[in-house]
């Protein structure tokens, strides 16, 4: 089956480029990608133009940023040759789409979203956030359902945004074409909408703790752990997880960092819940378990430091990547769009996007 087989089931996803990915992208939702894609028709995007809604004064960095995160995409084994890897700055329908979108939802809808007020508070935007700040949370909705899948698979801290983004495709569907207010939402492509409403499927760990133990693992706290880290790098990083445990012989929390990642991390649960119990027992460290921890992370990423090893330092085969990607999503992007400019009224003949 090739990306374009309409009888897979589509879904839709991505990343902001901010840096490398992390092992808290692995878990949250790269993982459930590579098992996707064996089923799914999968589109997945690089938000380049989100990032700008907080670095707009950084254009150079988010560029190389969003050259990583294809490199990272890669080198976890997303394969454009089954799945659709593209660049949200590259698809003008998700513009048009948002300008859209923005009127079917409140101004105080979108201060009202969940994520929109956690990131105001957690990134310190204080009340200087830009206009475009806000808007992502509309463009978000765009990126999707300029796709139409029926999934959205995630971290939990974009349910908001799936949210958002299922009521503006019900309110579409509504308004434009024809689908009652009664109708439930799995029917509405059956009762003539343009949109489905899509699911979000939030990942096996959604949240994963970074190794201060204490916040979400990301790049700004400092506490993460890369996909690019050598072996060395990751050991160390481990040895450095703080537990409070003063020494072996003292009853650890079995539920402390260090096994929220072995939970995670480990392919041996017998292994996990017999080291589990010990540690409860005092009858192993914290040395012993960082070794063993140490040695089940890299075992996971060896694999993706090898695939890895072909695209590094290619930026030219990168973008040729990106450019193939993008017209296989342009094609389907325009047919949406084709589609709600008509359901819209907004439709005075065909046009043709002429990209190359
Ligand atoms: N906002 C998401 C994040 O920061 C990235 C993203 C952009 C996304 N558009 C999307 C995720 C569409 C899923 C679907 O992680």
């Amino acid at each position: 089956m090739t990306a374009s087989d309409s009888t897979r089931p589509r879904i839709l996803t991505g990343d902001t480029p901010t840096g490398r990915l992390h092992l808290g992208h692995y878990v949250g939702s790269l993982e459930r990608r590579l098992a996707m894609q064996e089923t799914h028709d999968c589109y997945f995007i690089v938000a380049n133009v989100h990032a700008l809604t907080t670095r707009s004064d950084k254009p150079d960095e988010i560029r190389a940023d969003t050259l990583e995160v294809m490199r990272d995409w890669l080198a976890v084994g997303l394969d454009p040759d089954r799945s659709t890897l593209f660049v949200q700055s590259e698809i003008p329908a998700i513009a048009e789409l948002t300008f859209f979108f923005s009127m079917l939802l409140g101004f105080g809808r979108v201060m009202r979203n969940p994520t929109i007020k956690d990131e105001i508070i957690v990134k310190n935007l204080g009340d200087t956030y830009s206009f475009g700040f806000l808007l992502y949370a509309v463009g978000q909705t765009a990126d999707i359902l300029t796709f139409r899948p029926e999934a959205v698979p995630v971290g939990e801290d974009q349910v908001a945004h799936i949210e958002m983004t299922r009521e503006v495709a019900r309110r579409f569907n509504q308004l434009y074409c024809g689908v009652s207010d009664q109708t439930p939402d799995d029917d509405h492509l059956r009762a003539g909408g343009l949109f489905p409403i899509p699911r979000a499927e939030v990942g096996r760990v959604g949240r994963l703790v970074g190794i201060d133990g204490v916040n979400k693992m990301s790049k700004s706290l400092g506490n993460a752990i890369y996909l690019s880290d050598t072996a060395k790098e990751v050991q160390k990083k481990v040895n450095r997880i703080f537990t409070g445990r003063q020494n072996p012989t003292d009853p650890g929390d079995p539920n402390n960092v260090l096994f929220q990642y072995l939970d995670a991390f480990h392919a041996d649960k017998a292994m996990v819940a017999d080291l589990r119990e010990r540690y409860a027992g005092g009858r192993v460290g914290d040395g012993e378990v960082k070794k063993e921890l140490g040695s089940a992370i890299n075992a996971l990423l060896d694999p993706i430091r090898q695939r890895r090893a072909r695209y590094e330092g290619d930026d030219q085969a990168i973008l040729e990547i990106i450019r193939a990607g993008c017209a296989k999503a342009n094609t389907a992007a325009e047919q949406t769009l084709a589609a709600a400019r008509k359901a819209m009224r907004m439709h005075f003949g065909e046009r043709s996007l002429g990209y190359r």
